[in-house]
C-alpha cells in the first residue's frame, strides 16, 4: 500500500511535529484538533521550526510551500481519505479510545490507525476500532522534526504487511524506524522514565540544584541536557500521566511519580509549552531554576 495523505489528530508538541514532517517528506497532511485556538498555536510552531529549517538551509522548498501542504479541520469527516492516521493526544486511554471509534467510523476502511502513545497498551487503544490488523503503535520523539528515532509498534492482531509499510513510511520521513512489541513504554521510555522520574527523587532528597543535576547529567555523561530540563521538553503533565500507566502496568516504585511531580502538575507547572516547570521558560534562551520556590514545597 502506498502511502500519500497522512491525518494526523492533536497538533500540540508532538502531533505538531508530526505534521510538519510529513509534509517536509511531500506528504498532503490534515491535522485535526479540538478548538481552533490550538491549530493556531501548533501551526506557529511549524512556521517557527521550518523558518530555522529554511535559515541552515536543511530544506531548500520554501517554508510556506511546505505549510501550504497542511490543512488544520476540526471535524474527524475530513480525514476521511487518509492512509494512515497518527493521533497524538492527551494520554489518556479512555479519550485516545473515544477518538478511533469515532475515526474508524469516518476513514476508509483500509487506512492504517496509529497511535503515537509513550506508554498505553497499543492492543487496548486498538480495541475501540473494527480493523485490528491494521492498527499499530508509532512513537515519535520530542522534538519530533529533530530527533530520528521511529519506534514502531506491533500487536499480536498487526498484519505483517502493516508494519512493513509503517517502517517504509517512516523511513521516507527521514527517520530512524526501530520495531518493537507492544510492552508498556517500549523500549526507549521504559529505560527513560525511570532515570527522569530518579532525577526528580534526587531533587527531594536535596542531592543538588536543579542546575547541578542538569549540568551533572550533561557535562559527567555526555547527555545533550540534563534530566529536568528534559522533563521540562517532554511536559510534566504528559510525564504523570505515563506513570500512572506504567506503575499501573508494573508495579515498581521506579515508575511511580514522586509527591513533587504531582504537586507541580497540580499547580499547572506543565514545564516549557505552560511557560514554568523546573524553570521558568519566560525567556527561552535563558531558563531559570525555580529552585527557591520547589524548595519551599519540599519544606
Ligand atoms: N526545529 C528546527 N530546528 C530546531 C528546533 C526545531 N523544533 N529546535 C531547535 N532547533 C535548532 C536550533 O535552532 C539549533 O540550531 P543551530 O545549531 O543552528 O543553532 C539546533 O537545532 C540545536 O538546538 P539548540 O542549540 O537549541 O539545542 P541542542 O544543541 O541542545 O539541541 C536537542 C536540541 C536536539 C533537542 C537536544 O538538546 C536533545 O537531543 N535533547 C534531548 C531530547 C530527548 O531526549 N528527547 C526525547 C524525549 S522522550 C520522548 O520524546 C518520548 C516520550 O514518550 C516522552
Ligand atoms: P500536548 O498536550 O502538547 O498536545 C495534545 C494535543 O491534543 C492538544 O493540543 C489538545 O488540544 C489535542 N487534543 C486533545 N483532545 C483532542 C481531541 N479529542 N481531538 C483533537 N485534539 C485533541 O501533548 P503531546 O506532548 O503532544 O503528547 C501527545 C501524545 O504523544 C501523548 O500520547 C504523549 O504521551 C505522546 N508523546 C509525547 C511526547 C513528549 O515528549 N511530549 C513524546 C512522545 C510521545
Amino acid at each position: 500500500m502506498e502511502i500519500k495523505r497522512v491525518g494526523v489528530i492533536g497538533c500540540g508538541l508532538m502531533g505538531s511535529g508530526i505534521a510538519q514532517v510529513s509534509a517536509m517528506a511531500g506528504f498532503d497532511v490534515v491535522v485535526l484538533e479540538a478548538e481552533q485556538r490550538f491549530l493556531d498555536k501548533g501551526f506557529a510552531g511549524i512556521g517557527k521550526s521550518l523558518a530555522k529549517f529554511a535559515e541552515k538551509g536543511t530544506i531548500t522548498e520554501a517554508p510556506e510551500s511546505v505549510r501550504a501542504r497542511i490543512k488544520g479541520t476540526l471535524k474527524a469527516e475530513d480525514l476521511a481519505a487518509s492512509d494512515i492516521v497518527i493521533e497524538a493526544i492527551i494520554e489518556n486511554v479512555e479519550e485516545k479510545k473515544k477518538m478511533f471509534a469515532r475515526l474508524d467510523q469516518a476513514v476508509r476502511r483500509d487506512a492504517i490507525f496509529a497511535t503515537n502513545t509513550s506508554s498505553i497498551s497499543v492492543t487496548e487503544v486498538m480495541t475501540a476500532t473494527t480493523r485490528a490488523e491494521r492498527f499499530i503503535g508509532l512513537h515519535f520523539f520530542n522534538p519530533v522534526p529533530l530527533m530520528k528515532l521511529v519506534e514502531v509498534i506491533r500487536t499480536i492482531a498487526t498484519d505483517p504487511k502493516v508494519m512493513d509499510t509503517a517502517v517504509a513510511f517512516a523511513l521516507r520521513l527521514g527517520k530512524v524506524p526501530v520495531r518493537t512489541s507492544d510492552k508498556t513504554g517500549f523500549i526507549v521510555n521504559r529505560l527513560l522514565v525511570p532515570y527522569m522520574l530518579d532525577a526528580i527523587r534526587a531533587y527531594e532528597e536535596g542531592v543538588g540544584s536543579i542546575s547541578d543535576i542538569d549540568l551533572s547529567m550533561k557535562f559527567g555523561c555526555g547527555h545533550p541536557m540534563g534530566p529536568l530540563t528534559l522533563l521540562d521538553f517532554v511536559g510534566l503533565d504528559t510525564t504523570y500521566y505515563i506513570t500512572h500507566v506504567m506503575f499501573d502496568e508494573f508495579k515498581e516504585r521506579r515508575f511511580a511519580a514522586p509527591a513533587l511531580l504531582k504537586r507541580m502538575v497540580l499547580a499547572g507547572w506543565y514545564g516549557r509549552k505552560s511557560g514554568k516547570g523546573f524553570y521558568d521558560w519566560s525567556n527561552a534562551e535563558k531558563p531559570v531554576p525555580q529552585d527557591a520556590a520547589l524548595r519551599g514545597e519540599l519544606a
